[in-house]
């Protein structure tokens, strides 16, 4: 496959994952996901490759989040085939049977939080900010924002998070375990790929069934809930809200919302 938004790059047996559309500070659309999906098992079948390393090109963003101008006209079912897309690919990160980690060099925001939350490790930099600013567009998140975020900080942490939509920096995503390490942000990619070489030294297949040991622990219907969130996320797209919501940023003014 020919990449277009997606660049990688391989540091000897570490592969980085750079999403490159910087003019839109690395929003995902359905062409980037689709990237990222063959991208994910091309790393997963070469034996090569022991661990890969997702982060945004340019020096603003990891991932500001889906993208609001394709998501703006979608229908109740295009919404809810976006949420599954998203959801096929994160899910993928997830199950793969190599470590993947984000380093989060920016704006993680949405879709771009949800992303780093599918990997199995979260570096930050410290420039980097975290949310779910969904609601603030008429929508809920959709990429199992609600289910992995609850995972990770917990249920009132989470609910805050996604009910105020407002962005928190590195330093408190950290210390409410969103991420698991901070560091300078000329630094991170270099910090990622010293992480990753040293997971890459130990024994894969105890590395990978570690993985796998993990994810166990933390399935709890998971398929169930991310099936309710991609229908209730499907919804959002027949309201008026969603239509004001996203329409006002892409007319960069305030939203005001009628609750319909
Ligand atoms: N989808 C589509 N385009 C996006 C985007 C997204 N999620 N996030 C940013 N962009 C675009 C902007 O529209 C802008 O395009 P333009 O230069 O053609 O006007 C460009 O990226 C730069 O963003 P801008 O808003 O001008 O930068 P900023 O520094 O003022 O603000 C953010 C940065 C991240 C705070 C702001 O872009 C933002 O709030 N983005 C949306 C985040 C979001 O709601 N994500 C969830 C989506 S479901």
């Amino acid at each position: 496959m020919q990449y277009e938004n997606i660049i990688l790059e391989n540091r000897q047996n570490v592969q980085v994952l750079f999403i490159n559309r910087p003019k839109v500070l690395n929003a995902l659309n359905e062409q980037t996901l689709l990237e990222i999906e063959a991208a994910l098992k091309g790393f997963a079948d070469d034996q090569s490759l022991s661990v890969m390393i997702i982060t945004g090109s340019g020096d603003r963003a990891f991932v500001a989040g889906a993208d609001i101008e394709a998501q703006y006209p979608l229908n109740a079912v295009e919404g809810r085939n976006w949420a599954l897309l998203g959801h096929r690919v994160f899910r993928l990160i997830e199950t793969i049977d190599k470590p993947v980690i984000a380093a989060i060099n920016g704006f993680a925001l949405g879709g771009g939080c949800e992303l780093a939350m599918a990997c199995d490790i979260r570096l930050a930099s410290d420039k980097a900010q975290l949310g779910q600013p969904e609601v603030s567009l008429g929508i809920t998140p959709g990429y199992g924002g609600t289910q992995r975020l609850t995972r990770l900080v917990g249920e009132g942490k989470a609910k805050q998070l996604v009910f105020t939509g407002q962005r928190i920096k590195a330093g408190e995503a950290h210390r409410i375990g969103l991420v698991d390490e901070v560091y300078p942000h000329e630094t991170l990619l270099d910090e990622a790929v010293k992480m990753a070489e040293v997971i890459a030294s130990n024994a894969p297949l105890a590395v990978r069934y570690a993985k796998i040991q993990i994810n166990q622990s933390l399935q709890i219907n998971s398929d169930i809930a991310t099936a309710v969130e991609a229908g209730l996320f499907g919804i959002c797209y027949a309201t008026k809200d969603q239509k004001e919501g996203m329409g006002a940023f892409l007319e960069k003014r305030k939203p005001v919302f009628e609750g319909k």
